[in-house]
């Protein structure tokens, strides 16, 4: 890994052993970013106390025993105790060199772990919304991640594709025709077909019966119900499908896995709940009450297993989920990124699943939690109606915004070209905006800021990498022809080159942390940086030719790194813009 700060740490870290004996070979020396040289070591401070020595000391110990000759061009104990170090100009050079040659722009893979990830999970026959947008977008951006990375990703597309609604989906599929025009509609508008079907449910005595019925019938696994499901699936599949090309996620039928695949295992699942004395039975329904979940006045609160009549909820099915991905997706991680109100259900899940042995202290759950998206008034975002909105129509119009934007800034392109980049800076934009806030935060949607040229925006970031691509466009040579070497003399081309060392330590970070707006903040500094860098230091009238070779392999290598990261996070950059 070429990240200065972790090259120093393991550095300082040898010198603590070598000074103060293997005990302080482990200590975190503490390294970062200093305003006064490139970064400062603060272990001095902490170990003075426990040495019982003076902080200046400690410092002077701990540099009598640095080996870092080759990375620092100076060493320099400051104030209290502090260890200033500055790099070599030739040592970033040099690992910036190596960041252009190599295919994975200096990141390393992980130790492959096994990592199904639930998101997006969409519900059959009803419209997709914006909390299902954030958990697609963030859900794909961690997949994208954590493959480059090295692990092997499961995705698992938590669909909800069974229960009780399915009585009235399917009788009125029945009383539309299967062929109908009417059932087509689950394909582009499927709440339309579900509150025909919620209102016949409310105000027919008749059908609400045949609905129950119908239930009965799902359940039970009648052949012809179970083709009525499948067909209601298989339409609503062609909507889901849909959303997916238009958002460019990488989610495919191959990565469905609804709560209907479980539906064998609740059963048992019940029994060895019941068996273990896990589970006990609470006003006839089957309930897991476990230490600390307590709700008003200090009652316990449940999770339900199996209701009074008989039936399961999402709780159980979650339970199975936990099984199946412990026992046959063989899962060291297990990613949920769901809405973060559903917190409490999944703590109770994991407590449950850990007492019925079923969750092994070795495989680490994790909730990435989503946060709500806003409207303009500080409320969940619906349509002035009180409707949710409409997700397709929501993209359709952050792509017709984005070809205003589009046709300002590029004129001279074609109608076709300007079309396929609106299309890409529209979805990007929107796509970024989810990504670019702390996942458990909420935020609110505005289409005039996430379309914004400037700023932490999708846009701006693409407009960066189009920018880089119109100088090589311009000097007439591909940013593959851009080899070096890479030598430092500008200020402007040292920063650069420093930033181009830290892709590596944060994508791993992305990785660890779960959290992509990390990426999006290194992303948007990057360009800021190169910006500063492209004002400063000329590079296709650079003076001399050597010159100009480091500045085209630096500019090269901050392309691949935008391009790389944008890819990770699921935002393609278009040629020009
Ligand atoms: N289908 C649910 C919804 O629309 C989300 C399911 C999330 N995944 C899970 N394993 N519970 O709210």
């Amino acid at each position: 890994m070429a990240d200065p700060q972790e090259v120093l740490s393991r550095r300082v870290q040898s010198a603590l052993g070598a000074a103060f004996g293997a005990d302080y070979a482990e200590t975190d020396p503490v390294i970062r970013p200093s305003q006064f040289a490139d970064y400062q070591a603060n272990a001095a401070l902490a170990l003075a106390k426990r040495l019982g020595r003076k902080p200046r000391d400690v410092a002077a110990d701990i540099v009598a025993h640095l080996d870092v000759d080759d990375v620092c061009r100076e060493v320099e104990i400051s104030g209290p105790g502090f260890v200033n170090l500055t790099l070599r100009e030739e040592w970033i050079a040099d690992r910036a060199q190596e960041v252009l040659a190599d295919p994975r722009v200096g990141v390393p893979r992980q130790d492959r772990q096994n990592i199904p990830i639930d998101y997006s999970a969409p519900n059959v026959a009803k419209e997709m919304h914006v909390g299902h947008l954030r958990t697609t977008v963030v859900g794909d951006a961690l997949a994208r991640t954590l493959e480059f990375l090295g692990h092997n990703v499961i995705r698992q597309n938590h669909i909800g594709d069974w229960g009780t609604p399915f009585g009235m989906l399917i009788e009125h599929l029945l009383d539309t025709g299967e062929h109908s025009a009417e059932a087509e509609l689950v394909k582009s508008d499927p709440n339309a077909f579900y509150q025909a079907a919620k209102a016949k449910f409310d105000e027919s005595e008749e059908f609400a019966a045949r609905a129950r019925a119908r239930v009965v019938a799902l359940q039970s696994g009648d052949p012809e119900t179970l083709r009525l499901w499948r067909e209601l699936v298989d339409l609503s599949k062609v909507y889901f499908n849909r959303i997916y090309a238009k958002l460019d996620v990488t989610l495919t039928d191959h990565d469905l896995a609804g709560e209907s695949i479980y539906n064998d295992m609740l059963a048992p699942v019940c029994d060895e709940l019941e068996r273990k004395g896990i589970a006990e039975l609470s006003d006839g329904a089957l309930c897991v009450f476990l230490d600390g979940f307590t709700g008003r006045e200090g009652k316990p609160v449940p999770l339900i297993v199996r209701k009074s009549d008989g039936g399961y909820g999402y709780g159980t099915t979650d339970l199975a989920t936990v099984k199946y991905r412990v026992e046959q997706l063989k899962a060291d991680r297990i990613l949920y990124v769901i809405g973060a109100p559903q917190a409490l259900h999944l703590q109770m899940v994991w407590g449950a699943a850990r007492a019925a042995g079923w969750l092994p202290d070795d495989v680490t759950p994790f909730h990435v939690q989503i946060g709500n998206v806003l409207g303009s008034d500080g409320k969940i975002l619906r349509t002035r109606s009180g409707e949710p909105i409409r997700l397709m129509s929501l993209l359709d119009e952050a792509v017709e915004r984005a070809a205003k934007v589009v046709a300002e800034t590029r004129p001279d392109l074609d109608e076709e070209s300007r079309t396929a980049i609106a299309r890409e800076v529209g979805i990007g934009a929107v796509k970024y905006a989810d990504l670019s806030v702390s996942h458990d935060t909420e935020y609110t949607f505005d289409f005039d800021r996430m379309l914004a040229l400037n700023g932490n925006t999708g846009p701006y970031l693409q407009y960066a990498a189009a920018r880089i691509r119109s100088i090589f466009r311009k000097g007439e040579l591909s940013p593959e022809e851009a080899t070096g070497p890479i030598t430092l003399t500008e200020p402007a081309e040292r920063e650069l080159a420093l930033a181009l060392l830290g892709f590596g330590s944060t994508v791993h970070l992305v990785g660890d942390s779960l959290e992509p707006h990390r990426l999006c903040g290194y992303l948007f500094d990057l360009a800021q940086t190169f910006t500063a860098f492209y004002e400063k230091c000329p590079v296709l009238k650079a003076g001399d030719g050597a010159t100009r070779a480091s500045r085209l392999a630096l500019t090269a290598a901050t392309l691949r790194t935008l391009v790389q990261g944008l890819e990770l996070l699921g935002v393609h950059a278009p040629e020009r813009m």
